[in-house]
């Protein structure tokens, strides 16, 4: 399990850590399959669903299970989000490593048999369009956390079934105000603060879109410690 642990960078760790035991996991995007395997190693589940888009990169995670002789624990399937896996219940998703809109479409793709799946997700920009895209399909956001790694800061959103009404400052600084006490949150406020603060005072008091990134910095600005 050490050596499993040592390939996982600081993003993929932090994610990992908020997958939990169920019997069927799907790896959306599985790409280099560090994932999977993380979730056969470790007994998280029996089964894991591994999908790409592309087939050069399912392949790679399809290398990687066979050597470390899982594959017959998974199931591969090349394919746009969860299409090509409407067969297949799934107790727990995981998308990471993509846009926030593609992370959306295929939310809202979900297939019937796994709609009420654990959603852990990484989207590496438009969060503000995930966190409502969650708000809309009736899921609870229950970890909306950052994580700084590699010199840039990443998302990992966890939301499960549940109604949730969101304000306008959880839909675009974090849905969960426990997770604006940790020190990556703090920092990434420090900079989101400066390039709002930035834009703000390089326009006219008459733009447009002068009074919505006023609110913007206030509502950041009301997340600090
Ligand atoms: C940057 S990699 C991320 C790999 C891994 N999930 C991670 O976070 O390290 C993104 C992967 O998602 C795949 N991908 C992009 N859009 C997809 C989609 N709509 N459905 C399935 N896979 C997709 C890409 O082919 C690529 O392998």
């Amino acid at each position: 399990m050490n050596n499993l642990y040592k390939k996982l960078d600081i993003r993929l760790s932090a994610l990992v850590r908020h997958l939990i035991p169920c019997d069927t996991t799907a790896d959306v995007g599985c790409d280099h399959g560090l994932v999977s395997l993380y979730i056969l190693k470790a007994n998280l589940s029996k089964n894991v669903v591994c999908i790409d888009i592309s087939p050069k990169c399912l392949q790679k995670t399809q290398n990687l299970l066979q050597k470390a002789k899982l594959q017959e624990n998974a199931t591969f399937i090349q394919g746009d989000g969860l299409a090509g896996a409407e067969d297949i219940p799934i107790n727990q998703i995981v998308i990471a490593g993509m846009g926030g809109i593609n992370i959306s479409n295929i939310l809202n793709a979900m297939p019937k048999l796994s709609q009420d799946a654990r959603l852990v997700l990484q989207p590496m920009n438009n969060i503000t369009l995930v966190r409502k895209t969650l708000n809309s399909l009736n899921k609870t956001i229950i970890r909306d956390e950052i994580v700084f790694d590699k010199n840039k800061y990443y998302h990992i959103i966890v939301a499960q079934n549940g109604k949730q009404k969101l304000t306008k400052q959880q839909i675009r600084c974090g849905a969960v105000t426990e997770d604006y006490r940790s020190a990556d949150y703090q920092r990434w406020l420090e900079l989101k603060v400066k390039k709002v603060q930035a834009i703000i005072n390089a326009i006219s008091k008459d733009n447009e879109k002068y009074p919505e990134l006023n609110e913007y910095l206030n509502d950041l600005n009301k997340c600090k410690f």
